[in-house]
C-alpha cells in the first residue's frame, strides 16, 4: 500500500514537473527521424514549421505523440504523422526516415499531389500501424503486399485518388481488424481478392465493413465469399466487373446500407435477389441486369435511392417504387408501371 502510494506520488510529481516545464519534446530517435523527413522534403513548409528551438517536436504541425511518463525521462514517442493539403511538398515518400518512427500508429499523406513514386518497402517495418492514408497524391506503382502482411493491427486503409497500378494484393485479407478499405480512383486491374474481410468478426459497436473500389479497371466477378461479409458500404462502380452481384445484394438480415455497382458489366437475374431489410441506397445503373424487380423492393422502408436505369430489366414495377422518379428506371428492356407508363397487359 505505502509503496503504491509513494509510486503514485512520484508519478504525479513527475507529471506536474512535465506540465510545469511545458516540455513536450519527442524521443531523440523520433526527433532525428523527423529532421531526416524534413531534409528529404526540403525545400518545403517543414523548413519553417519543424524547428527545434521554436517548438518541441511533439507540437510540430502534423505530429502527434504519446507521453510515457517514467522516472528519469518524459520523452514522447511519435504515434501519428500527417502531411496535409500542400502542393509544395514534393518528391518520393521518405520511407527509411518514416520507418524509424517505431511507435507510429497513424500515417497520412492527403492532398499532397507532389509526393510521388512508389510506396516504399521500408514502410513494412511500421508493424504498429492502425491507419494508413495515402490519398490524392502522385504516388504510383503497385500496392505492396506488405500492407496486409506486416500491418497486423491495421483498421483503416485509404489509398484513393492516386496513380496505383496492378492488382489488389490478396494479403489485404490478413489484418483481422481491417474494416475500411478504399482503393478508389486508381488504375488497378485484375480481380477482387475473394477472402477480403473474411477474418473480420463484427462486434456490437462496429456492425460492418466498408469496401470502396470505384473508378478502377477491375475485372472478374464479385466473389461468392462476400455473401458472408457484413458490408455497410460497398462501392465498386466504374469497373469492368461481370457476373452475379447476389453475394453483396442478397440476404434479408444483412446490415448493408449502401451498394453502388453502377457502370460495370454485371449480368444476372434480379428476380430472385432478396434485398436486405435495411438497405438505403442502391445504384445498379449501367449494367446488363435482367429479370424483374422483386415485389419485396416496394416495401423496403429505408430505401432512399434505387437506380436500376440502363439495364435489361422487364416487368411491372412494385407499387412502392412509384415515389421514385422515372430516371431511376429508364433504358431497360420492358419495365412498366408507375412512375413509368402503365403495363400493356393492364390496358384493355
Ligand atoms: C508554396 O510555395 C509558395 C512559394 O514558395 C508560397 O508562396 C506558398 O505559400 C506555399 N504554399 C504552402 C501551402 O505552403
Ligand atoms: C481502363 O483500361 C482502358 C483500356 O485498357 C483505359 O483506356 C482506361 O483509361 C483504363 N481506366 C482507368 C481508370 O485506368
Ligand atoms: C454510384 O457511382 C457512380 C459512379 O462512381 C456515381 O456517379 C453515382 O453517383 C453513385 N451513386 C450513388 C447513389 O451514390
Ligand atoms: C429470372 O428468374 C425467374 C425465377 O426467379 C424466372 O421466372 C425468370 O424466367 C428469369 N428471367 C430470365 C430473363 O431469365
Ligand atoms: C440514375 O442513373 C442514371 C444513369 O447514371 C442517371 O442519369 C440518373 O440521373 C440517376 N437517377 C437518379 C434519380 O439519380
Amino acid at each position: 500500500m505505502a509503496a503504491a502510494a509513494l509510486l503514485l506520488l512520484l508519478l504525479m510529481s513527475a507529471s506536474i514537473l512535465l506540465l510545469a516545464s511545458g516540455s513536450k519534446d519527442c524521443h531523440a530517435d523520433d526527433k532525428a527521424a523527423l529532421l531526416a523527413i524534413k531534409k528529404a522534403f526540403s525545400p518545403s513548409y517543414l523548413d519553417e514549421g519543424w524547428v527545434s528551438d521554436q517548438a518541441p517536436c511533439c507540437d510540430w504541425y502534423g505530429v502527434e505523440c504519446e507521453h510515457d511518463i517514467d522516472f528519469d525521462r518524459s520523452w514522447g514517442r511519435v504515434t501519428s504523422l500527417a502531411f496535409l493539403r500542400d502542393t509544395n511538398l514534393t518528391g518520393p515518400v521518405p520511407g527509411d526516415a518514416i520507418a524509424s518512427l517505431t511507435h507510429l500508429q497513424g500515417l497520412t499523406f492527403f492532398k499532397v499531389p507532389g509526393v510521388s513514386g512508389p510506396i516504399p518497402d521500408s514502410l513494412a517495418k511500421l508493424s504498429g500501424l492502425t491507419s494508413l492514408t495515402i490519398s490524392r497524391t502522385g504516388v504510383s506503382g503497385a500496392i505492396p503486399s506488405f500492407i496486409g502482411s506486416s500491418f497486423t493491427k491495421l483498421q483503416e486503409l485509404d489509398l484513393s485518388f492516386n496513380a496505383l497500378t496492378g492488382a489488389i494484393p490478396a494479403s489485404l485479407a490478413k489484418p483481422p481488424r481491417l474494416l475500411v478499405i478504399d482503393l478508389s480512383r486508381n488504375r488497378l486491374t485484375g480481380s477482387i481478392p475473394p477472402l477480403l474481410f473474411s477474418r473480420y468478426v463484427p462486434t456490437a459497436d462496429e456492425a460492418g465493413v466498408y469496401l470502396t473500389l470505384s473508378h478502377n479497371n477491375l475485372s472478374g466477378t464479385i466473389p461468392a465469399q462476400f455473401a458472408a461479409v457484413s458490408f455497410l458500404g460497398f462501392d465498386v462502380s466504374r469497373n469492368q466487373l461481370t457476373g452475379d452481384a447476389s453475394p453483396v445484394l442478397s440476404g434479408r438480415g444483412r446490415p448493408v446500407v449502401t451498394v453502388n455497382l453502377s457502370r460495370n458489366r454485371l449480368s444476372f437475374n434480379m428476380s430472385g435477389v432478396e434485398f436486405p431489410d435495411k438497405v438505403n441506397d442502391v445504384d445498379l445503373s449501367h449494367n446488363a441486369i435482367y429479370g424483374g424487380i422483386p415485389a419485396r423492393v416496394g416495401s423496403l422502408t429505408d430505401l432512399q435511392q434505387f437506380n436500376v436505369s440502363y439495364n435489361r430489366l422487364c416487368g411491372e414495377l412494385p407499387a412502392g417504387l412509384s415515389r421514385f422518379d422515372v430516371y431511376n428506371f429508364q433504358h431497360n428492356k420492358c419495365l412498366c408501371g408507375a412512375p413509368l407508363a402503365a403495363c400493356a397487359s393492364r390496358r384493355h
